[in-house]
């Protein structure tokens, strides 16, 4: 209850507080003023001695952290819905692009800095991770208000903390935001068993280019199909979202276990893998991480590190694994039973001995270069590829691969019914990553070099026209919106913009037969194309396109229970 009237304290604060106008001149300084009349407190202009640490604290990719990445006027962090309505329209009155900043886990870097020369402002949602579990709120289930700055620790925090039994389907990462993460559809060890953190989105509060405030209710059923999977930074701000939580049992299973060998004895693993994985029950999730440089103790030779999760009990987990995957080494394998919080720390990357605690810090305390590109799988390779592929990546060290096994409740979803379309038929997704650090940055160009490289080659292996990807693996090879030309009078006023039939070359590849109705998403929701980054889906252009939500869908008063009072 006490946190139900502090949401409510909320929202009736950002109703009472001034927006102010600013005074369009597009500089950082109107912005400043701007906010300062909007009671916006926490601001960073450049300039500032505190910038530096405002900006960098979440740049979790240091390719992005340099001198040479263009930095923003400021970085704003509003600390209530109010605020937030605010930051986005002081910085569209000053003439800036409006960044969203969740976890700053973009792979590209697209929260914090811009690949045009575009001025934009960052605003950071780090003060808004508020969580509030709604035991069971109409009969659904469980659910949780999520405040989209919330780290997916942070999330899987609170809801353990509320009861032992029940789970959110995300990502393995705790320093990954919720709204980053949840915009691109958000995929962990539960998918196979839930579905994507996205296909558990009930409701959402988003801030529109125009700073109304919309539920699922206003904002309409394509648009809240649209935030979930169409990738973050194009619709708007989401302030909120409010997801379905999950049982899980008492006890789960967890194993990882490394297994090293000949590129030969390494590659019929993964073989057997490719097999085996996608069709294990839904509650088994085991994925495969190749690499010679890992784990990191150990840079020699190649290695297979097999992750496991298993919702039930042990001797179950052994059970199916000796029926169906004894290759995989049973004598060590040693799987422990735990908690499923305790199994989020386990595979959370944090240090050994963290406790379930240490998943609220924000900070990513082992940061590296890297890049990153996906692929997805229909079939199984055969073993003389997996080879030749395994040969390729014993060579360099700083690469690996993370293979994630699809399946499962992965199947029950329809590719139209998200934006994410790698549905039935996908049976891994392939994340091909490389990584370095500070000393080696000079040899940047090599190593990103190199996983173009291999990732041409593997493309003799997958799926093609097109050839598949994951919008949270973002990968900017795939190609860019060009806003370089961009006067909103010069483009927008084409019909159709040329932009749209531009971004279907990579559009396609995150999204498939979805990307013609994510344009139309985004030409009801932002027309202006306010909300815009290198791989944003475009609107469509044309005039008359401002209106099209119907007026008596605007700036309802959404409380964060998620009921609309439209009084
Ligand atoms: C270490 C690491 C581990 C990862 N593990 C997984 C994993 O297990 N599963 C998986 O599916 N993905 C994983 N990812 C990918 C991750 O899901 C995406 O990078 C995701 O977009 C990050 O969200 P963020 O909020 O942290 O990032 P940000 O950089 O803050 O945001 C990413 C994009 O979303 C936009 N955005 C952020 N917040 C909002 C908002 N509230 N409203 C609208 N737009 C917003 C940003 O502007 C940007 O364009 C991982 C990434 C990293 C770096
Ligand atoms: C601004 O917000 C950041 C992130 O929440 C916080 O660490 C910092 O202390 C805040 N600064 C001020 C002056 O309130
Ligand atoms: C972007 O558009 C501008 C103006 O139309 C053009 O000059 C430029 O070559 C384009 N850049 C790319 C990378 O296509
Ligand atoms: C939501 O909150 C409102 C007012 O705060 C309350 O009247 C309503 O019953 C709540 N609804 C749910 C589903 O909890």
């Amino acid at each position: 209850m006490a946190a139900l009237a502090l949401f409510s304290l909320v929202l009736r604060l950002f109703a009472v507080q001034a927006v102010g106008g600013g005074d369009g001149s597009g500089s950082g300084s109107s912005l400043t003023a701007c906010l300062a009349a909007a009671g916006v407190r926490n601001v960073t202009a450049r300039g500032s001695p505190a910038y530096d640490a405002a900006l960098r604290v979440s740049i979790q990719n240091l390719r992005f952290a340099g001198a040479g990445a263009p930095k923003p006027a400021a970085v704003v962090v509003p600390a209530s819905l109010g605020e937030l309505r605010a930051a986005v329209r002081c910085a569209r009155a000053a003439g800036l692009v409006v960044r969203i900043r969740s976890g700053g886990h973009s792979y590209e870097g697209l929260s914090y800095t811009t690949e045009d020369r575009n001025a934009f402002a960052v605003v950071d949602l780090a003060a808004l991770g508020r969580v509030r579990v709604d035991a069971d709120a109409d009969g659904g289930g469980a659910t949780a208000w999520v405040e989209s700055g919330a780290t997916l620790g942070q999330v899987y925090y609170a809801v353990a903390a509320s009861s032992p039994t029940l789970a959110f389907s995300a990502g393995s990462c705790p320093t990954v935001g919720s709204g980053g993460h949840i915009a691109g559809g958000g995929f962990g060890l539960l998918s196979r068993k839930y579905g994507l953190a996205g296909d558990n989105v009930v409701d959402a509060v988003l801030v529109d280019a125009g700073g109304r405030v919309l539920d699922r209710a206003a904002m309409g059923e394509d648009v809240f199909w649209a935030i979930r999977g169409g990738g973050g930074g194009t619709w708007g701000a989401v302030y909120a979202w409010r997801v379905q939580l999950r049982p899980v049992p008492e006890r789960v299973t967890a194993f990882v276990a490394n297994r090293r060998g000949t590129v030969e004895s390494v590659a019929r693993l993964v073989s057997t893998w490719q097999h085996v994985a996608p069709w294990l029950p839904d509650e088994f999730y085991v994925s495969a991480f190749v690499g010679a440089g890992l784990p990191e103790s150990d840079r020699t030779g190649i290695s297979v590190t097999f992750k496991g999760l298993y919702l039930g009990p042990r001797h179950e987990a052994l059970q199916i694994l000796t029926a169906r995957f004894p290759e995989i080494g049973l004598s060590d394998l040693n799987p422990r039973e735990m908690s499923w919080i305790e199994s989020v720390v386990f595979f959370s990357g944090l240090p050994e001995g963290s406790s379930v605690s240490d998943l609220t810090d924000r900070v990513l305390h082992k940061k590296n270069y890297f890049k990153a590109k996906s692929d997805y799988v229909h079939r199984p390779m055969p073993l003389d590829q997996l080879i030749r592929a395994v040969e390729v990546l014993s060579k360099q060290p700083k690469a690996y691969v993370i293979l994630d096994p699809y399946g499962g409740a992965m199947d029950g979803f329809k590719s139209s019914d998200l934006p994410f379309p790698h549905r039935e038929g996908n049976i891994h997704g392939i994340q091909y990553l490389i990584e370095w650090t500070a000393d080696e940055d000079g040899r940047r160009d090599e190593y990103m070099d190199w996983l173009r490289h291999f990732y041409d080659l593997m493309g003799a292996y997958v799926p093609k026209n097109p050839r598949t990807a994951y919008i949270n693996y973002m990968d900017l090879d795939l190609g860019t919106n060009n806003w370089s030309s961009d006067r909103r009078s010069n483009i927008i006023s084409k019909i159709p913009n040329p932009e749209v039939e531009a971004a279907r070359a990579w559009g396609e590849r995150y999204f498939l037969g979805n990307y013609d109705r994510l344009v139309r998403a985004k030409t009801m929701i932002d027309p202006d194309n306010v909300f815009r980054n290198a791989q944003s889906i475009p609107p469509l252009g044309g005039p008359g396109m401002t209106r099209s939500l119907p007026p008596a869908a605007i700036s309802p008063k959404v409380t964060c229970n998620g009921s609309t009072n439209d009084s």
